[in-house]
């Protein structure tokens, strides 16, 4: 799973291969799998791959606004739309995409651009769909809206280690010596992806607590968007830190830490203590 974190990368452009029954069984493992695991804030969800075509058994395409090129398939799943359901979807869902990503499978996180409305039709109260996949084999050469997106959010690029990871008692920026095995579980943090590379993730450490806080962009995303989008950010961040201790056989456990400090505007979300 940590070389999937170092190896992942969004394809909005892919060949036009198929995607084989062999495969489509590979897929609905890692689905089954992931639906009985729990995020750090106990939920759990369900998946469920569909074919792109109009043969399918929904019998539509997924429209992506022309982001997206010749998808075989999707993968999405249905949460309650509150913080704590988004933080763990974004947790579940990255591991899923990790688990495909090891599979060769190349994906895409889709939070925006996808018409939500083709798969929200039988949705109850608060649930909804806050982000898809497309999965199946990226193409040779990117369209050039997909070279658009990377340049325009910098994909290719993350903010500075020192910028994102401090100390929770003296704020000093933490060195990426990355003999320390913390700081390697923070570097994949930093790579990890988010909407739109904005990178909201800051990460205090204490001692043998790791304290994860949002600090969220400023007017981001509209406020017509129906969903917190930055909470499957930090989902996402907890995650991939998660993989880090799992690597290095660390055991940890996930407390809220009613006593947090507010820190440079950011929202505190959750702690992950690291049993020695
Ligand atoms: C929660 C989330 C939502 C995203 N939504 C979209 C989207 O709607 N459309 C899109 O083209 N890319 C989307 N992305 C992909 C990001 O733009 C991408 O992860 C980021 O630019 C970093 O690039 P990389 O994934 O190739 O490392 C989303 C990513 C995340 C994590």
């Amino acid at each position: 799973m940590r070389d999937a974190i170092l190896k992942r990368v969004s394809t909005r452009t892919y060949n036009k291969q198929q995607i084989s029954g062999e495969d489509v069984k590979k897929i609905n493992n890692i689905l089954v799998k992931y639906e009985s695991v729990k995020g750090p804030f106990d939920h759990m969800f369900k998946f469920k791959f569909r074919f792109n075509d109009l043969k399918s058994q929904d019998g539509k395409k997924i429209g992506t606004y022309g982001v997206l090129r010749h998808v075989p398939g999707f993968i999405s799943g249905i949460c309650d739309n509150d913080f704590e359901n988004l933080v763990d979807y974004g947790y579940i869902f990255e591991k899923i995409i990790l688990e495909l990503t090891k599979e060769n499978f190349d994906t895409c996180w889709l939070g925006g651009t996808f018409k939500r409305k083709t798969y929200e039709v039988k949705l109850n109260g608060n649930e909804i769909v806050p982000a898809i996949t497309p999965v199946g084999y990226k193409a040779q050469k990117r369209t050039m809206i997909d070279r658009f997106i990377r340049k325009t959010a910098e994909s290719d690029n993350r903010k500075i280690f020192c910028t994102l990871f401090k100390d929770y008692n003296t704020f000093e920026p933490l060195s990426d010596t990355l003999e320390n095995p913390i700081m390697q579980c923070l570097e994949l943090v930093r790579k990890g992806p988010s909407a739109s590379n904005k990178q909201p993730w800051r990460v205090y450490l204490n001692n043998d607590e790791v304290l994860f806080y949002l600090k969220r962009t400023q007017r981001y995303p509209s406020d017509s968007f129906p969903y917190d989008i930055q909470a499957l950010d930090i989902g996402i961040a907890i995650s991939n830190f998660t993989v880090g201790l799992e690597h290095l056989g660390y055991k940890y456990s996930f407390y809220k830490d009613n006593k947090a400090k507010t820190i440079d505007f950011s929202e505190y979300v959750l702690t992950v203590k690291i049993d020695k």
